[in-house]
């Protein structure tokens, strides 16, 4: 694989473009917002200056890296793609019309993979006429720092685009861990409830926003608190997550907190809006 697409210049889209031009793949950025996309290819620039002013990275390494990155505003660039991962927004109906349009651009080899967070992986594939090319690259936030891919395998995912998958997640210098499909996976049927638990305990009444991150920033040894990590991550996506956890398993225990709900509706999206649980700039 040579040629990559990465759909939504957002936090994570951003990040995934950036750690695949660091290892040498040509990558069009894409995204149907230009401020959005002018916003991601800038972050990616100050990232790599940051790199290289702290002596990680040498400055032709940055210009090399630069110098694999196009931005895109139209998905028919895919024609010459390889692979494709998908990061635009938590709604399966965005992404489904993503998957159906990229089915009939993308050419018959490419892989398309999705960095959907808990989106089932079958049901986003089944928008596709090539279910078996299909998979989640699950990456972690923030991108170029955390090791993990979790790779997950849809219904009719192939054994031959898992190694793909596998392969080149070790050619990015990360761990894959290999998943099935099931609401949430492993990382955030995990993390998650812990998150709307904090949210819960909040909304309770039980302690500050301070303190419970305190609690679990000290008392666990968790680098960030739960309300900030929310903050980080974006409370629309944490919503989106709970909503799918919430229907996928049909269990109450999943409910999103009222108050996670209201702060999303409020436009309240933690720091990319520059207000959650904390406020910003
Ligand atoms: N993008 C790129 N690099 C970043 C970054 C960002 N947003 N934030 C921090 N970094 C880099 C910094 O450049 C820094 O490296 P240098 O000092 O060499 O430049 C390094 O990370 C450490 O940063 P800091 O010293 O500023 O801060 P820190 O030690 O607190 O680390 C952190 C920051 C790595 C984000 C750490 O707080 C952390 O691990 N937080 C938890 C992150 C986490 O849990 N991520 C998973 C989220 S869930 C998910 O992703 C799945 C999902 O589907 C929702
Ligand atoms: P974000 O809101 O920061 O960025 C989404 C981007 O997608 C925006 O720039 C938007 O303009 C763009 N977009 C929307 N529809 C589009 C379309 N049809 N075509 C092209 N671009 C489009 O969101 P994010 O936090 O980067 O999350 C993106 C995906 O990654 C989601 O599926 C999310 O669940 C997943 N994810 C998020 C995190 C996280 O911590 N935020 C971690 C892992 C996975």
């Amino acid at each position: 694989m040579k040629k990559i697409m990465v759909i939504g210049a957002g936090q994570m889209g951003a990040g995934i473009a950036q750690v695949f031009a660091q290892s040498g793949f040509d990558v069009f950025l894409n995204d149907v917002n230009e401020s959005a996309l002018d916003k991601g290819m800038k972050n990616i620039e100050r990232l790599l200056t940051r790199a290289v002013d702290k002596g990680r990275m040498k400055d032709v390494e940055k210009t090399e890296t630069l110098g694999c990155l196009t931005p895109s505003t139209t998905l028919q660039d895919a024609e010459t793609c390889d692979l494709v991962v998908e990061a635009v927004v938590e709604n399966m109906d965005v992404k489904a019309k993503v998957f159906k349009q990229l089915d009939e651009i993308a050419p018959k080899h490419a892989i398309l993979a999705s960095n959907t967070s808990s989106l089932p992986i079958t049901e986003i594939a089944s928008a596709t006429s090539r279910p078996e090319q299909v998979i989640g690259m699950h990456f972690m936030n923030p991108v170029p720092v955390m090791k993990l891919v979790e790779i997950i395998r849809g219904l009719q995912t192939s054994n031959e685009t898992y190694q793909a998958i596998e392969d080149m997640t070790h050619q990015l210098n990360k761990t894959p861990v290999e998943v099935n499909d099931f609401p949430g996976f492993v990382s955030n049927r995990i993390l998650m409830p812990m998150i709307n638990e904090a949210i819960y305990t909040l909304y309770e009444g039980v302690a500050t926003v301070e303190d419970i991150d305190t609690v679990m920033k000290l008392g666990m040894n968790h680098p960030m608190g739960p309300l900030q990590l929310a903050d980080f991550i974006g409370l629309d996506t944490c919503l989106y997550i709970m909503e799918v956890l919430h229907e996928g398993f049909g269990d109450s225990k999943y409910r999103p907190c009222p108050l996670l709900r209201k702060y999303v509706k409020a436009g309240w999206l933690g720091k990319k809006s520059g207000r959650g649980f904390y406020q910003y700039e």
